[in-house]
């Protein structure tokens, strides 16, 4: 008896078996892909923003060198990550356009203001810290150009997170207004980055699907346990206090309890109400279309080398 196409497809997520871009597909599989890997994609890139913000004020040249080499990774995995996305199917100007125009979804994390230097350090070990929590397990999702692409994204983003982590152990072991920097660095990003992992296991609504497709390895709740069990500690040695009364080490379960989340503040961030929103995208379109100068540069160029080939 002939395998229908489906049948083929299952046998493969069952097998862990890769699904490479020409295989057949469910649709819904092609499309919760091309949602998530976009988001993912548009993350990396508005990611750049928050950050960029300081590199021309880094506090000294070796600090300034290490954050332009992270943001210019950042750059780089959402390349990776476009191209993926092109694979099942869409072009890189509706990717961008679906961004510039405010219709797609980035991660929430981004709309937040880094308002001191202990930002970047925060931001390096909460972020790239919960953001290597998150694609770990994705280095084994099932589909093949996601999976190789965040196998290396997860080895810079560990850079990442050293160096946000070496930022925050040197201001902390600096003077009490240094210190006091750090403090107030952790109490403002530590719930946003709790939010970054995606909302409760029961109102999220791909999980139960992404999970059966493995596309997702590990649920947004168990994502979230594992970056508190593992980020309290590192807390705890630079000396620093989680902005969380509820914050207890459970010695039955052998994980943090820890307590409410704000998601009202989590789904008007989505929404586009967050703090920077606006700038975020306006600064966006503003680097597309004045980068429209160097495009033209560039495909002018590559005419002018096909001319001569012909020739
Ligand atoms: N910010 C903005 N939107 C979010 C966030 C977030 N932190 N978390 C969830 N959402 C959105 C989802 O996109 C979804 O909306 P949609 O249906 O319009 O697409 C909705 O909230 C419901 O969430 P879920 O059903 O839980 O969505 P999903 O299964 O996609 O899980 C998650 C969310 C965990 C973020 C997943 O998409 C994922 O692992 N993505 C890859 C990693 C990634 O994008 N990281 C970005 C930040 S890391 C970095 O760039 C350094």
């Amino acid at each position: 008896q002939m395998k229908s196409l489906e049948d083929i497809f299952e046998a493969k997520i069952a097998r862990d078996e890769k699904i490479e871009p020409k295989d057949w597909m469910p649709e819904k599989y092609r499309k919760t892909h091309i949602r998530q890997i976009s988001q993912h994609a548009h993350s990396e890139i508005v990611g750049m923003l928050p950050e960029g913000n300081w590199i021309s004020r880094a506090p000294s040249l070796r600090r300034k060198v290490a954050l332009l080499a992270k943001v210019q990774d950042e750059a780089g995995h959402g390349l990776y990550l476009y191209s993926a996305c092109e694979t099942l199917g869409i072009s890189r100007e509706e990717l961008y356009d679906q961004l510039h125009s405010g219709k797609a979804k980035y991660s929430s994390i981004f709309n937040y203001p880094t308002l001191t230097w202990a930002d970047i350090g925060a931001i390096g070990w909460l972020v790239d810290g919960a953001a290597i929590i998150n694609q770990v397990p994705l280095c084994s999702t099932s589909f093949g150009p996601y999976a190789r692409a965040m196998v290396r994204v997860c080895k810079e983003e560990s850079f990442h997170q050293r160096q946000g982590y070496e930022i925050m152990m040197t201001l902390c072991n600096g003077t009490q207004e240094q210190k006091d920097m750090a403090q107030d660095a952790l109490d403002r990003w530590w719930w946003p980055a709790l939010m970054m992992l995606g909302p409760t296991d029961d109102e999220s609504t791909h999980t139960e699907q992404s999970m059966k497709w493995k596309l997702k390895r590990k649920t947004n709740d168990e994502l979230r346990q594992q970056f508190i069990d593992q980020t309290v500690p590192q807390a705890d040695i630079l000396g620093l206090k989680v902005p969380d009364e509820d914050l207890q080490y459970n010695t039955e379960t052998g994980h943090y309890d820890f307590g409410e989340i704000d998601w009202e503040e989590f789904w008007q961030v989505v929404k586009g109400h967050g703090m920077c929103n606006k700038e975020r995208i306006s600064a966006r379109k503003n680097a597309w279309d004045e980068g429209e100068w160097v495009r033209d540069a560039a495909l002018a160029y590559a005419d002018k080398q096909a001319d001569k080939e012909v020739k």
